[in-house]
């Protein structure tokens, strides 16, 4: 077991995401088995006593790696030399709305939180944005953070990236570890795009192996980049263990590498598939040595291209608005 503990910073930790990733990270999903972790957990000044009976919680199951759990209602103190910073605390939508919907309220939350991590975190620093809209977002807190390096701000498509894998594997009656090549691009809204003509089943593209364009762009597309609207009007709240689930495995493969693996990543454009420079668009990305890249070289067609393009000009939408709203 490695001597110093990982420190692992959660907002909004009294949350439903919170609820289940909390217990995740404590387990060693993140960082792995010999990794010991440290919990810093930032909450709202009314949410701290319900976060107290979680950190309870959190004591009763003798988690061999959780080396320690601080709690607190200010940011420059619990993000005091943070590793990796999970950032979830945000309203959820309610049914009607759209993710974009939450700007205006949520997007006051990462300026404030941005600035902190700049001031007190590790130079390793690496952030991860889940509360919504995750995209803008991330925007908005790496704006507010001038000496973290661009490239340490993430948001959360992992999600959207493993419906699209569940929703692939039902069509054809294969295992998702049968898929490869998957792909989100763009915002995780519904104008995100699900690339199956990149993604890979048995050696030939999936789109291929689907032969019906109609399913893919009449239910395939829809049904992937609208299930949180599903479950939101199912359960009657959103997400939460698999949107946990997700933030795990996008923090963990970007600590720990994908081996030479395609996961889906929403990251700073630099400009790659016509994508403009400035705003926080999902891509395919493979991650080595704590580094995220962009997957090069794809041929985008037009069916792809116009795909893209939607989602990329509504994150230029939602950047204008928060420029407007002085948050960056
Ligand atoms: P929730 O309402 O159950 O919990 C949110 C928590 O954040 C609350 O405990 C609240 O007190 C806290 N909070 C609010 N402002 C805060 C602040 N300034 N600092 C610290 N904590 C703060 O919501 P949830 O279900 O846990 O969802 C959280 C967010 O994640 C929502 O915005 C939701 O839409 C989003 N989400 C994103 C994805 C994704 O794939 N990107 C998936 C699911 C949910
Ligand atoms: C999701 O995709 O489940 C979350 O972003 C919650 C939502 O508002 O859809």
């Amino acid at each position: 077991m490695s001597a110093s503990p990982v420190k692992v910073a959660v907002t909004g930790a009294a949350g439903n995401i919170g609820y289940s990733l909390l217990f995740r990270i404590a387990a060693g999903d993140l960082f792995g088995p010999d990794t010991p972790v440290e919990l810093r957990l930032l909450e709202v000044t009314p949410a701290l006593k319900a976060l107290e009976g979680v950190v309870m919680e959190l004591d009763d199951s003798a988690f061999p790696l959780l080396a320690g759990v601080q709690i607190g209602d200010d940011a420059e103190k619990v993000f005091d030399g943070v590793n990796h910073a999970l950032l979830v605390g945000a309203k959820p939508r309610g049914p009607g709305m759209e993710r974009g919907d939450l700007l205006k309220d949520n997007g006051g939350i990462f300026g404030p939180q941005g600035k902190a991590l700049n001031k007190v975190a590790a130079d390793d620093i690496k952030v991860t944005v889940t509360g919504n809209p995750a995209n803008t977002n991330a925007l908005i807190a790496m704006s507010n953070a001038p000496d973290i390096p661009n490239e340490r701000f993430t948001a959360l498509t992992r999600l959207d990236h493993n419906r699209a894998l569940a929703q692939l594997a039902a069509k054809l009656g294969v295992k998702t570890t049968d898929i490869t090549q998957m792909s989100i691009w763009g915002n995780h809204s519904a104008t995100q795009y699900p690339d199956l003509f990149h993604a890979q089943v048995g050696g030939k593209s999936a789109a291929e192996a689907i032969n019906d364009q109609d399913w893919i762009e009449n239910t395939y597309i829809p049904t992937v980049a609208k299930r949180g609207a599903a479950i939101i009007d199912a359960r009657g709240a959103s997400s939460a263990a698999s949107a946990a689930a997700a933030t795990i495995d996008h923090a963990r493969d970007w600590q720990l590498g994908t081996n030479g693996g395609w996961v889906s990543m929403s990251v700073l454009s630099d400009g790659s598939y016509g994508v403009p420079e400035g705003i926080i668009s999902s891509f395919p990305v493979t991650v080595a040595d704590g580094k995220w890249s962009i997957v090069q070289g794809l041929e985008i067609d037009d069916f792809s291209r116009g795909k893209i393009d939607a989602s990329a000009k509504e994150l230029q939408g939602e950047r204008d608005t928060v420029k407007e709203l002085g948050l960056i």
